[in-house]
């Protein structure tokens, strides 16, 4: 076999893993053997563009070996960090992944242009070279400044930043970067053409920092998702520079499967893409804290563990404050001693509860519930009417059942688990705060609801305790 079909052999099984790998972690009891196949891939992948190098007698193997020690020396501490921090970690990701694209393309235009190589500089390539280098550095800086703002570093504001005529001035922009692409893909090689190459740079760097200021915090996640897919296709711009089939098939994935996710994000949310993209959500919502001073019921875990345990049905509904609180194990215990005393519990799990997709089935698996007790979020809401007990541990927005009601809410019309509909109501948080959408929970004030106030993993750890001790009927 020649090296050639070497590499190209590499690259389909690596192809057809990163296949299977998506396919496989869109269920959480295969979503193991995803992560493993999508490693496997890579480093095939890897492998193949080596063996490529090696082929055609590179030199330069001392620059290899240390990007590889740089890419393991940032990778290892990013991978270290806290599952609440996984959005953040990932616009990391999406970041050098667009600086790296964006910096070949600048490095291939640079040297085809040194050359004044005509025939590498087809309108084709200068395409797909301006595509490369647009997408690649606006994905940098707008997914830096996103992960900045997930972080909440102090210096990026979190709030929407918006000014008078935003959108049009955004749209000239880009419209005079697309014009210097037009530009350049007519005249790659004359006097001014690297000018207006580094101007293109300079506007996208510009565009990602102005795309991401007027989308607030709790836009984040689904921008990130957004950036993905930019990233994702800035990679197949660079495959077709690099007649690299597989950089163009794995970018294409990454830049459909960012964008499907995003779209699902925002059909959680209720909100459309371009409210997401152009709205500013989270400006106006701190009128609506302000008003008459509610009160809510606070109850005790040895009481409200009496009411579990004379429960048919209690419905957990975990949401962000459960992740903070890493009360998973806590809540695999009360489950057993639930379960122990014949009660059926079950999960609710609304789709964008936490902070990213999938955050509950995640923590919940690790602490190996099983997965036929967590149930979606359409399935559970027809059961809610018989449930005993819906207990609350750190969700707040996605049990909101202003999102039903208030035309005037932020959160109008996004889908919630009916926990309102449940019998008795137990909520677990710290305080009378709000979640992340920063309005208040009228489920909090209803009669049948009672507050256990404090950290969720001390609170359910004492229900846990209360249901083992002596004296439980
Ligand atoms: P939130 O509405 O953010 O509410 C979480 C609650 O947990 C807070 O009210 C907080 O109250 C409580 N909490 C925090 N730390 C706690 C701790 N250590 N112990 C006990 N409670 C704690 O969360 P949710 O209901 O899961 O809703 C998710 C929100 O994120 C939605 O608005 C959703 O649209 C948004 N979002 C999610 C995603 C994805 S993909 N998941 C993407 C974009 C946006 P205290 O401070 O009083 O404790």
């Amino acid at each position: 076999m020649n090296a050639e079909t070497l590499v190209q052999l590499l690259y389909l099984v690596s192809t057809g893993l990163f296949i299977m790998s998506l396919r496989w972690m869109s269920d959480p009891e295969t979503a193991r053997k995803g992560v493993f196949s999508g490693v496997a891939a890579m480093a095939l992948a890897v492998a193949g563009t080596l063996a490529g190098v090696f082929a055609i007698g590179g030199t330069h193997y001392w620059w290899i070996l240390a990007a590889f020690a740089v890419g393991a020396g940032v990778g290892y501490p990013l991978a270290q960090v806290p599952l609440t921090a996984v959005p953040q970690r990932t616009a990391l990701s999406h970041a050098f992944g667009g600086l790296a694209a964006g910096l070949v393309g600048s490095a291939k235009y640079f040297l085809y242009f040194g050359q004044k190589n005509e025939a590498a500089l087809s309108p084709f390539i200068v395409i797909a070279l301006v595509a490369e280098i647009l997408l690649g550095f606006l994905t940098f800086t707008g997914s830096l400044l996103a992960a900045g703002k997930l972080q909440e570093v102090k210096w990026i504001p979190q709030r929407p930043v918006t000014y008078p005529m935003q959108n049009v001035s955004n749209l000239g922009l880009f419209l005079l970067a697309l014009g210097l692409g037009v530009a350049l893909v007519l005249n790659p090689l004359a006097a001014w053409a690297p000018y207006a190459f580094l101007l293109v740079i300079l506007l996208s760097l510009a565009f990602g920092v102005l795309l991401i200021i007027p989308i607030g915090g709790a836009d984040m996640p689904t921008v990130i998702s957004i950036l993905n897919s930019y990233a994702g296709l800035s990679a197949v711009a660079m495959g077709f520079v690099l007649n690299n089939k597989l950089l163009i098939i794995a970018g294409a994935l990454d830049g459909s499967s960012g964008l499907i996710l995003s779209i699902i994000m925002c059909k959680a949310m209720n909100r459309s893409f371009a409210n997401v993209l152009f709205g500013a959500f989270g400006q106006a919502q701190q009128s609506a804290a302000a008003g008459e001073q509610k009160s809510y019921k606070a109850d005790t875990p040895e009481s409200a563990a009496q009411v579990l345990a004379q429960a048919n049905l209690v419905v957990i509904v975990p949401g962000y404050g459960m992740a903070v609180a890493q009360a998973q194990h806590k809540v695999r215990e009360l489950y057993d001693l639930l379960k122990k005393r014949g009660v059926t519990v079950k999960f609710a799990i609304h789709p964008v509860a936490g902070r990213m997709p999938g955050h509950m089935n995640v923590l919940l698996a690790e602490a190996e519930i099983p997965y036929d007790d967590l149930v979606e979020m359409d399935e559970i809401n027809g059961d809610m009417p018989q449930a005993d007990v819906a207990l609350i541990i750190g969700a707040n927005d996605v049990v909101n059942p202003a999102a039903r009601a208030d035309k005037g809410s932020p959160i109008y019309g996004m889908p919630i688990i009916d926990a309102d509909k449940a019998r008795t109501v137990y909520a677990i948080k710290r305080s009378k705060n709000p979640g992340f959408a920063g309005i208040d929970n009228e489920l909090y004030f209803l009669d049948k609801t009672f507050m256990l106030f404090g950290d969720a993993k001390a609170v359910v750890g004492e229900l846990a305790k209360a249901l083992s001790g002596e004296g439980m009927h």
